[in-house]
């Protein structure tokens, strides 16, 4: 019988931010970012965020992989592998190096303009992120972030700046990622909050009103931002990216059953948001109940009606369950509560890969848009070879069962998926913990944790495994 392939026109390829790998942190005009007062931390200990640099510390964004440098040959390497699209983001403090300057930093926006040239010479389509946990520190120490309402209207200037810089190269564009993990329910950690607002859980006064109330103003400026694009070019396809995660219930207890709904809902209101034309009745009700009380102007109206989402992005890496409530056992910082069922990563995310499934199956059914996978993939220790080889059949392994199951999605639950990227495709500096330790990629850096490394590229075992897959668009999976 023959096998059936990925569809024709199905995005490949991978996704990166540029805080994890431009490097070069303070060239060219760029201002400080949040992430550059980021320390290196690890599985055991958090990163901290320290308020000016410490000459005594490791900011493992000031360097990243020097992909700032070297992009061409990375993009030389994707295109080996036949990537079809690559997700980039841009760093608004390139552009605006304190977030309110009058004019753009014209080096940045030419080093964007060039990146994007040499996608496009390379038949790789740029798929484009507007934040991607960079956000100019400025903003931060000057309104206190996201929770002042300028920082919409300063968004929307550097959005428009690039919508414009980019008119014509760029087709797919991406308001923000994950912001979703500041919901007040959630039991936050100072590194999510400081990821997506620069501002640290523990030094909050009032946690769950300051979190309603970024994550209402970064939603409003999601549908103004994307309304704005289409306004610009009519053919952008404007989506947002979620960092999705189902937790399913640990056992059949109604109570446990409602709690993981509420659980896994808790990453939709945003979604909800931007595709149902208002700000959810449920969430606003849920405000009530806990005394939270959000600004919200007349004219919001409007915006969540004109900016809804061409296409959803879906990160996804690992599934979470819920327990009844009191049973805090086995409960592990970034995803939640363990399930017994499933094996896990050396960092403690649960491999699942019919999560997968399961996650394009909910949301499709949620909003009949068309879903991109903007990231999914295993962070795991990496060995180079004396001969430079890397066997990462973990990797493989890894990838494989998922595309499988997304596979799955397409063919035989006629889901429209239009791409799929891997997080990573070049190992870069992890997010959460700021480790090289932890790669992703299908190409070897080499650069450690402890400094050492001559940043050379390598190809992995998994690079010439997703060639293959590429070439033959899945068939064999
Ligand atoms: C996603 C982020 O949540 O997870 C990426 O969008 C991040 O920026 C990725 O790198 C993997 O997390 P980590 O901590 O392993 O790098």
């Amino acid at each position: 019988m023959k096998k059936e392939k990925f569809p024709i026109n199905f995005y490949w390829g991978g996704s990166i931010a540029a805080h994890q790998c431009e490097g070069a942190w303070n060239h060219d005009g760029k201002g400080p970012g949040i992430m550059d007062f980021a320390t290196q931390g690890s599985v055991d200990t958090p990163r901290s965020f320290t308020s000016n640099i410490d000459l005594n510390k490791v900011y493992p964004s000031h360097t990243g992989i020097d992909f700032y440098h070297r992009y061409e040959e990375d993009i030389r390497l994707f295109a080996e592998m036949g990537f079809t699209a690559l997700r980039i983001s841009v760093d608004w403090s390139r552009i605006y190096p304190n977030g309110d300057d009058e004019y753009p930093n014209q080096a940045g926006i030419n080093y964007y303009q060039n990146l994007v040239d040499c996608l496009i010479k390379n038949n790789i389509e740029p798929i484009v992120t507007l934040y991607h946990f960079e956000l100019p520190k400025a903003l931060v120490d000057k309104y206190n972030s996201w929770t002042d309402r300028i920082l919409i209207d300063l968004y929307l200037k550097f959005a428009e700046t690039m919508f414009e810089a980019l008119k014509g190269k760029v087709k797919y564009w991406v308001t923000f990622n994950e912001m979703n993990h500041i919901d007040p329910q959630t039991d936050a950690s100072d590194i999510f909050t400081y990821m997506i607002a620069g501002l640290k859980y523990s030094d909050m006064e009032n946690p769950k009103q300051t979190l309603a109330q970024i994550g209402y103003n970064m939603t409003l400026a999601g549908v103004k931002a994307c309304a704005l694009g289409r306004t610009i070019d009519q053919t952008n396809q404007i989506g947002c990216v979620f960092g999705l995660t189902p937790v399913y219930p640990i056992n059949s207890d109604p109570q446990t059953a409602l709690d993981a709904l509420h659980a896994t809902d808790r990453d939709y209101y945003q979604i909800d948001a931007m595709c149902k034309g208002e700000f959810p009745q449920y969430k606003l009700k849920e405000y009530e109940r806990f005394g939270i009380k959000i600004e919200q102007e007349t004219e919001d109206l409007n915006a969540f009606k004109e900016g809804t989402l061409d296409f959803i992005g879906l990160n996804y890496y690992s599934s979470s369950v819920m327990k009844p409530k009191g049973d805090d056992h086995d409960k592990t910082l970034f995803t939640g509560y363990q399930n017994p069922l499933l094996e896990k990563s050396q960092w403690g995310w649960a491999i699942d890969p019919i999560g997968l499934r399961y996650s394009v199956n909910h949301t499709y059914r949620k909003y009949n848009l068309p879903i991109m996978i903007t990231e999914n993939g295993l962070g795991e220790v990496d060995m180079l070879e004396e001969d430079k080889t890397v066997h990462d059949q973990y990797r493989i392994d890894y990838l494989e069962k998922h595309l499988k199951e997304l596979k799955k999605c397409i063919i035989d639950d006629g889901i429209p998926v239009i791409g799929y990227l891997t997080w990573g495709p070049i190992d870069l500096v992890s997010a959460t913990t700021g480790e090289m330790k932890k790669r992703y990629g299908f190409i070897y850096v080499d650069k450690n944790d402890d400094g050492s490394g001559n940043y050379k590229r390598y190809r992995k075992d998994s690079f010439y495994w997703y060639k293959d897959i590429i070439h033959t668009r899945g068939e064999e999976l």
